[in-house]
């Protein structure tokens, strides 16, 4: 029996009705299959509660979204996110369980758009020897005082001209620190990542990066002239270039007696030797570790700026530490080293505070592999878990006057602690945050020895990455 299109017309109100009843099924069935899961709202079919959870306020307060279901379901509760049933985590003791877990437990998991540009090889994607050998390499790397004093240099070699530049400008310069940060901090770390020296390859790879970052948000459809797959493309020129790079060098290398030391992340894992750390993976890598250098490092620097702008005395302070640090090694004769710069122990308070009201990464996800109940909750199978890390930095239970900025509060408080986790922690803790805090001191010692500055009014916004909206204006004026 064939039907005619005279029938269909007559079924097409069954078949819309069945579709939206599968469609609201398969929302809300997660619900129903486990009762156990804390308890919460799933919002809309498909795109659940996303919108409302992203509704955009500053990255130092919660959001009408979590206190309106932290208030009404607890601080562990249900939701549905990103188009996936998530169990929302504002209690440091789960986050810090689900952090601790392993591959066993819990794997990484981001939005579409995300994993598409990323690619699966990527570190933040790949789990268990794999990614402890790259976290194991990279990270020796990030921490090893070779690079730290490579990029001490690079950044007071960089630092120079611009402080100059500003100074010739004359009283009042105004300047945006978000864009000399981005500029600066990236040329530094791409430089310690692949070698490559500041030029005009450089600015191509900046450009080509820019058109890549705005797409990591986007809608995951990859049709040409979607926003995804600009960003594809941007990061297939990328990888071409980068691909050249790590042949160059393999080449150089075959041609030596014996491989040459380290001094770029792409030499560290092509040393490694291992199958496994093919090209591709190696440059997808490189790729993804030019987001810290474009975006969470210069905006931990804006930040600090804008928030010492509204403490005055924490400024002073900041300055006196640094205004003597700078006489005493000036009265030797001698240039700062990466050593004196973490030393300033004010200075790392500041930096410190400045990442636990700025919330550059508000949260991380997982997805459960199995089964997993803690503190009597249940986190079902298949479900993800969002760890709101700025909700338990902003609790007044845990920090006195959350919302104020304090660095003094660090004096007696540790970093280390489950209440503070900007960089995350467990297997997958952040092995770039000693990089983090030094680029920051550096930037900050230099602009707080050269210049006081009065801020313009801006404002912080949180997606789809936190920045400062007009780029920090700041009008300088050269110190005697
Ligand atoms: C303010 C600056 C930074 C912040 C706030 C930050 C934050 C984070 C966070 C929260 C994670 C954990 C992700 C997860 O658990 O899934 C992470 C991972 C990571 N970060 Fe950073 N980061 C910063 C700077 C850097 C820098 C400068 C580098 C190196 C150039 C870096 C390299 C990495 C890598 C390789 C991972 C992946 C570790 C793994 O999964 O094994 N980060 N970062």
């Amino acid at each position: 029996m064939s039907m005619t299109v005279g029938d269909l017309v007559l079924a097409a109100p069954a078949i819309l009705l069945a579709l939206l009843l599968a469609l609201v099924l398969s929302h809300f069935l997660p619900l129903l299959l486990n009762p156990k899961a804390p308890r919460g709202s799933f919002g809309w079919p498909l795109v659940g509660e996303t919108l409302k959870f992203l509704t955009p306020h500053a990255s130092n307060t919660l959001g009408s979204f979590l206190e309106d279901h932290c208030s009404r379901y607890g601080r562990v509760f249900k939701s549905h996110l990103f188009c996936t049933p998530t169990v929302v985590s504002c209690d440091q003791e789960v986050s810090r369980f689900v952090l601790q877990s392993d591959a066993r437990s819990f794997v990484p998991w981001y939005p579409r758009s995300l994993t598409e540009l990323m690619g699966k090889s990527s570190i933040l994607l790949i789990n268990g020897s794999l990614q402890r050998r790259v976290h194991g390499l990279v990270g020796a790397f990030f921490k090893s005082p070779q690079l730290k004093a490579q990029v001490t240099a690079d950044m007071q070699r960089r630092l120079a001209p611009a402080l100059a530049a500003w100074r010739e400008q004359g009283p009042g310069a105004r300047l945006r620190i978000q864009d000399h940060a981005k500029t600066i901090v990236f040329q530094i770390l791409v430089r310690g990542l692949i070698g490559l020296e500041a030029g005009p390859e450089m600015q191509q790879l900046k450009q080509q990066f820019q058109e890549f970052i705005v797409g990591l948000m986007s809608l995951p459809i990859k049709l040409p002239g979607t926003r995804l797959y600009r960003s594809l493309q941007a990061k297939k020129r990328m990888a071409r270039v980068i691909q050249r790079i790590i042949q160059d060098k393999r080449r150089r290398r075959r041609a030596l007696d014996e491989a040459p030391p380290a001094r770029d992340a792409i030499d560290v894992l092509m040393g490694d030797g291992s199958e496994e750390l093919t090209d591709e993976l190696i440059s997808d890598n490189m790729i993804d570790l030019m987001i810290p250098a474009e975006d969470s490092v210069p905006v931990l620097i804006t930040l600090a700026v804008k928030f010492l702008s509204e403490c005055p005395l924490a400024l002073q302070q900041l300055e006196e530490e640094n205004m003597q640090l700078k006489m005493r090694k000036a009265g030797l004769g001698e240039t700062l080293q990466w050593t004196d710069y973490m030393s300033l122990s004010f200075t790392q308070h500041v930096i410190t505070e400045t990442l636990r009201m700025g919330n550059i990464i508000s949260g991380i996800m997982r997805k459960a592999v199995r089964d997993v109940e803690v503190k009597g909750h249940l986190i079902p199978k298949g479900w993800c878990v969002f760890m709101y890390f700025r909700s338990v930095h902003l609790d007044d239970m845990l920090y006195e006057d959350p919302c104020k900025f304090n660095p003094w509060r660090w004096k007696e408080k540790d970093v280390s602690a489950s209440s503070f986790t900007p960089f995350g922690g467990g297997q997958r803790l952040c092995p770039g945050l000693d990089l983090a805090r030094l680029e920051a001191s550096i930037f900050l010692h230099h602009l707080v020895t050269s210049f006081r500055w009065v801020a313009e009014e801006d404002h912080i916004v949180n997606f789809p990455t936190v920045r400062l909206k007009g780029g920090m204006p700041i009008r300088v004026t050269a110190r005697d």
